[in-house]
């Protein structure tokens, strides 16, 4: 439920739905067939939220037409990435979720190493 929380409160941050599997219109979403971290229920909010958080769409980790296919590299990756934030959160004492994927990514794939040049010095 930990992650879950950490994906409500990212899912303001999230963009629009249009990528999102049709519900009803007679379009069925099946069950997910290869789930290695995630609980089925985590699915729809937790998807976009690490597209928002990336700033991708949702082919940048998924091959087109198959979201259960672990062919892409950056699906692997992002799956590690979810264990490294649930192993964080979970050191944090007072048992609340504290960091996501956008507390480093900011929409972007590649986070930051360092402030950009025309960033102020901190005080
Ligand atoms: C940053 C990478 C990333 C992005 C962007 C992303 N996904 Fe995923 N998606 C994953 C990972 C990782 C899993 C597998 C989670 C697991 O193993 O528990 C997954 C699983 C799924 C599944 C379940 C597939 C199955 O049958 O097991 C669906 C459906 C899905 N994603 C849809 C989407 C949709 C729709 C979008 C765009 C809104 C999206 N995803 C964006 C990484 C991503
Ligand atoms: C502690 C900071 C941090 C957090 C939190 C984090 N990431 Fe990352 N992520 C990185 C860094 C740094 C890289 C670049 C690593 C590299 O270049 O090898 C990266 C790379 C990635 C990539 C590969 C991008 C590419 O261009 O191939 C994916 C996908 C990704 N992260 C997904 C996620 C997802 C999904 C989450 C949330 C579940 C997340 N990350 C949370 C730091 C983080």
């Amino acid at each position: 439920m930990r992650l879950l929380a950490t994906v409500l409160f990212l899912t303001a941050m999230t963009v629009g739905a249009q990528d999102a599997p049709k519900q009803g219109g007679g379009h069925v979403r099946p069950p997910p067939k290869n789930l290695k971290v995630l609980k089925p229920a985590d699915i729809g909010p937790m998807m976009g939220a690490m597209r928002g958080a990336l700033g991708e769409k949702c082919e940048f980790c998924h091959v087109e037409g198959d979201f259960a296919s672990d062919e892409k590299r950056e699906k692997l990756t992002a799956r590690q990435m979810i264990e490294m934030v649930n192993d964080v959160n979970a050191k944090f004492p007072d048992g609340k979720v504290h960091v996501s994927c956008y507390t480093c990514h900011r929409g972007k794939t590649e986070p930051a190493m360092v402030p950009p040049p025309a960033a102020p010095p901190a005080q």
